[in-house]
């Protein structure tokens, strides 16, 4: 059983962990424990009620609610602040009910009331027992008849064990260099990491994992969290001056506001919150394995290899040009051919097009038809850039409708790119979408898009919205995600990519759309090792699509076509580069790679990831997947510059099984799970150089 219900206290448990709370002597639901799984239900702390302990600091401040909200004397940051219509701007939050619900994954709401207003919040838990997962999020309801103004609406705070020195990991990054690892010390304040740019960012991600600064990859305890939602998001992580360790996320607040109607209810997204022993490793393993059988709509599908024109032509499609790629593709083993953008109405440079979702009638005379049916005729699949949210001001779409765009009336509207963002809040807006897009895919055999979005917001106003304007930053994600669902519904065939400039919209909301995600428009293959390792952190293989690309002759990268092979082969391979300049030999030893990719990709997109060697961090990186059943295992290798001499240290396989034979498929040699995983792997690499290692079971 995964929740257990004593008398005014709750325990969710998963596989390997417990969470408890309960109503402490002054009422208020306190956090008591989210660690190991104990053997007991009685074995759970009960929650605390701390005492008096200063006139400045009484036990509402020392309490470590559940979801606090903002009143009396709660110095710390509270998950809930609201101004009722009288202007009352404090929340008394008391105990009404509790209930358990479902069977294999329970749920359980905790429903409190102010105790003057009608307002009940009700929290939500769900424990996700095989993933060591905890899902928590909240719903408001207005009961009354006046409306009441939502300030700051979280959707969890996380609690950790009392009393320690914690240590916070986290994302940062900028465009064209997403995704690095970040590991400081938590002390007394708070640490803020939030997105106000409509958008997840390429800036920070909204996930966090904590630790007492002993856990590495394989071992150690290792709190961590994430939300899934797509749009301005904010983590504050506090140290409290009484040694409380606790981790808010949700919703940003910043320039946030919430008009709830008389009768209404607003729903928070979801946090998913993991507790494991076994290290960063462990908690990336629950991750991926609860994104691909939980989140993803297609997550068992193997992901297609696939080729993008961009970085071949740029703007300048056209059906020859396209074709001509495509047979080279298709030569090579490729599956999926991707158009990218330049081929709807006018659009023959980044300053125009955008919005007016139909082929150029220059360079598709005859539509799209002709070229998806030569890419059919392959033997791939078609697939197409879109970016929906944006018009450019020379479109059709702009002249017609200028106030459609995000915007204050009496300001510049700031362009990026050449291009203003559509107000997805708006009906009309979604509508204009569904049916251009809906008609795009019905008509074309298309079977993939790339869905982009290429600008973050300024000037965020809504001179006519109904409500509160600033309901933007929230009515913005929910109309996203309208538009993108109702495609999906209606063409269940595609599958989607999440792009934004590469890596800005990666997260768990997106996921329940989007089948992969473009982790960045950095594709230098060094750059790639170390994003693709923080996107790692996170997100599972077969949602990370890598591309190979040109070496560039400009920075003299001396990277070989088999090194950004391999890079690419980590993820959902992908192709990218100017195949009409790739010599025979290229694309022979390019067809080969497909070859040995195709012999792999199961295991690297559904297996375990274990990160041998931190590209982040040393020059000699590898990491390795083995598939579920343990039968097989791919083991990538990989060296950038290292001064000579070169002593290159020995590499410990991991997640084995200790006593099974394994045979390494290129050399034949065999030794059983625990040599390969404690005797360990001589390398011999080179400087930008790179080896493979595929090992199968044999019998003993
Ligand atoms: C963004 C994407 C690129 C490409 C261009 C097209 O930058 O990240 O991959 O699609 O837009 O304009």
């Amino acid at each position: 059983m995964a929740i257990h219900l004593l008398p005014n206290r709750w325990i969710l448990e998963t596989r390997n962990s417990g969470y408890a709370f309960g109503l402490n002597d002054a009422g208020l639901l306190a956090h008591s424990y989210w660690g190991q799984r104990l053997a007991y239900a009685s074995d759970y702390p009960a929650p605390p009620s701390p005492a008096m302990w200063a006139a400045f600091n009484g036990p509402a401040h020392l309490t470590p609610e559940e979801y606090p909200g903002y009143g009396g004397t709660k110095y710390i940051e509270p998950c809930l602040k609201v101004t009722f219509a009288d202007g009352v701007r404090d929340v008394v939050l008391k105990f009404i009910a509790a209930e358990a619900a479902g069977q294999d994954d329970m749920q359980l709401q905790v429903h409190l009331e102010d105790e003057h207003y009608p307002l009940r919040v009700t929290l939500h838990y769900r424990a996700h027992e095989a993933y060591d997962l905890i899902e928590r999020w909240v719903s408001i309801q207005n009961k009354g008849h006046e409306p009441v103004t939502l300030e700051r609406v979280w959707s969890a705070q996380w609690h950790l064990p009392y009393g320690d020195h914690y240590w916070l990991t986290h994302l940062t990054g900028r465009w064209l260099d997403e995704m690095h690892l970040r590991h400081e010390p938590l002390v007394q304040g708070v640490k803020v990491l939030e997105s106000r740019r409509l958008t997840t960012s390429h800036h920070h991600s909204p996930w966090f994992a904590v630790d007492d600064g002993t856990a590495d990859e394989d071992q150690g305890a290792v709190w961590y969290g994430t939300l899934a939602w797509s749009g301005n998001w904010k983590t504050a992580a506090e140290v409290t001056d009484f040694m409380s360790t606790r981790v808010n996320i949700g919703i940003n607040d910043f320039d946030f506001a919430w008009t709830l109607k008389a009768g209404e209810t607003f729903v928070t997204p979801a946090s998913f919150g993991g507790y494991t022993s076994a290290g960063f490793g462990a908690a990336s393993r629950a991750l991926h394995d609860f994104i691909r059988e939980r989140i993803l709509p297609n997550g068992d599908r193997p992901r297609k290899i696939l080729y993008n024109s961009w970085e071949a032509t740029y703007f300048d499609v056209d059906e020859p040009s396209q074709i001509q790629l495509a047979q080279i593709a298709a030569q090579m083993g490729v599956e999926l051919f991707v158009m990218d953008d330049g081929w709807f109405h006018r659009r023959n440079l980044d300053n125009a097009g955008l919005g007016d979702w139909w082929p150029d009638a220059a360079k598709f005379p005859h539509g799209l038809k002709p070229l998806i049916e030569a890419v059919n005729r392959l033997g791939m699949d078609f697939g197409l850039w879109i970016e929906p949210e944006m018009v450019n001001p020379d479109s059709e779409l702009y002249r017609l409708h200028p106030d459609w765009v995000i915007h204050f009336p009496t300001r510049a509207r700031t362009e990026a790119r050449g291009q203003l963002i559509l107000n997805l809040a708006r009906r009309e807006v979604q509508d204009y979408l569904i049916a251009q897009l809906d008609r795009l895919l019905t008509e074309n055999a298309i079977s993939f898009i790339k869905w982009d979005m290429n600008r973050n917001v300024s000037e965020p106003g809504w001179a006519d919205a109904p409500g509160d304007p600033r309901e933007l930053w929230v009515r913005y994600v929910y109309g996203l995600y309208h538009v993108w669902e109702t495609l999906r519904q209606r063409h269940p065939h595609v599958i989607w990519q999440s792009c934004s400039g590469g890596g800005g919209r990666a997260d768990l909301g997106i996921l329940r759309l989007a089948d992969q995600i473009w982790v960045s428009d950095n594709t230098y293959s060094t750059s790639r090792l170390s994003i693709q390792e923080g996107f790692s952190s996170i997100f599972p293989a077969n949602t990370m699509e890598a591309w190979v690309t040109d070496a560039d002759p400009q920075i003299g990268s001396p990277e070989s076509l088999r090194f950004r092979f391999h890079v690419s082969m980590c993820g959902a391979l992908g192709i990218g580069g100017h195949l009409i300049r790739w010599s025979e030999a290229e694309r022979a030893e390019a067809a080969s790679l497909i070859a040995q990719y195709k012999t792999i990709r199961h295991v690297v997109q559904s297996g375990d990831l274990y990160r041998l060697r931190s590209a982040q961090k040393h020059a000699l990186s590898a990491l390795q997947y083995v598939s579920k059943d343990r039968s097989e295992s791919v083991v990538f290798c990989f060296r950038t510059m290292m001064p000579q001499p070169a002593q290159l240290p020995r590499l410990y396989l991991r997640g084995l099984e200790p006593a099974a034979c394994y045979q390494d498929a290129a050399t034949g040699e065999t030794r059983s799970g625990s040599a390969w995983m404690h005797v360990g792997l001589e390398l011999t690499l080179g400087n930008f150089d790179s080896q493979i290692i595929h090992l199968r079971r044999t019998e003993n």
